[in-house]
């Protein structure tokens, strides 16, 4: 999600998830056991939606098939693709290849050996948003290339290691901006993660490049993505003039990883995860 330019003033709202949430304000939304039901059937199907990609990705294959294949598979699954229509986006899941950083738009374009590509889905079941992505190598893949991806990987980790209730949101952008940079990686600033639920992008903004302590305090209840873009080069990003495609200003590779997580009373859960670990 585009970050938006002034912090947002947040506020809590205790929802019961038996109506539909419709209007995006700055409250943050504590969701209950109906929710949790919701976002983990939406989440495992995203899941298994990617798992399948895992056999898909290969050299020669375009993007504009990968979005078919994701497409069938949501709506097989009794889901629709947010992303469908989606303020004027016409397909089924973003497809962002090596120094894209974001919302790549599926075409004609084939993946080749050495290539790095994210693919980001997001299947609307019963009303529930299960948004996640990851970044597969194609075929051989250059060291370099592969540590960006391992690296990226483990920033999501540490981010979601950090979200439990009674720390704050920073504190998961603070873990991911030290892991990366640790490793002399740009952490884009011009996207952030986003509450999820029966709303694709809702309050709070989850930035990924924080200090520890800042923001709102994390309840149980709250349901946000985190998904960090992590540039081997500067963190600096371009538009292209088709008004979707973000790049990195210097070419440099980048690489994304996102999970939809909820809040719990102990730590959080991941909605998303993987169905073969
Ligand atoms: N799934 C993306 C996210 O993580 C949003 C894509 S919006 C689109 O928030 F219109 F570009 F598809
Ligand atoms: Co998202
Ligand atoms: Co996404």
């Amino acid at each position: 999600m585009r970050i938006a330019y002034i912090p947002p003033m947040y506020s809590y709202v205790t929802v019961t998830d038996t109506e539909p949430q419709l209007a995006r304000t700055n409250a943050i939304k504590l969701h209950g056991p109906e929710g949790f039901a919701g976002m983990r059937a939406a989440g495992k199907l995203a899941a298994s939606i990617l798992d399948a990609l895992d056999d898909i990705i290969k050299p020669g294959i375009t993007t504009g098939a990968i979005d078919d294949i994701v497409r069938e598979m949501t709506l097989a699954g009794g889901a629709y693709p947010a992303t469908l229509n989606y303020r004027g986006f016409t397909h089924s899941c973003c497809t962002s290849i090596n120094h894209v950083v974001c919302h790549g738009i599926p075409g004609e374009k084939k993946l080749v050996e050495g290539d790095i590509v994210n693919v980001d889905v997001t299947p609307v079941l019963d009303g529930w948003h299960g948004d996640t992505n990851r970044t597969w190598g194609v075929g051989n893949v250059p060291i370099k290339a592969r540590k960006l991806i391992e690296v990226t990987l483990e920033c999501l980790e540490a981010g979601i290691a950090a979200a439990k209730p009674g720390a704050h949101l920073g504190n998961i952008g603070a873990a991911i901006q030290r892991h990366a940079e640790k490793h002399r990686y740009g952490v884009v600033r011009d996207f952030c993660g986003h509450g999820v639920g029966r709303l694709f992008h809702d309050a709070p903004e989850v930035v990924h490049a924080a200090r520890a302590g800042t923001g709102p305090e994390l309840k149980p209840g709250m349901f946000f993505t985190i998904e960090p873009m992590i540039n081997i080069g500067r963190a600096d990003v371009k538009l292209l003039d088709d008004g979707w495609t973000a790049v990195t200003r210097d070419r440099s590779l980048s690489a994304q990883f996102e999970h939809s997580i909820g809040i719990t009373e102990t730590g959080c859960e991941v909605f998303t995860a993987s169905l073969r670990g």
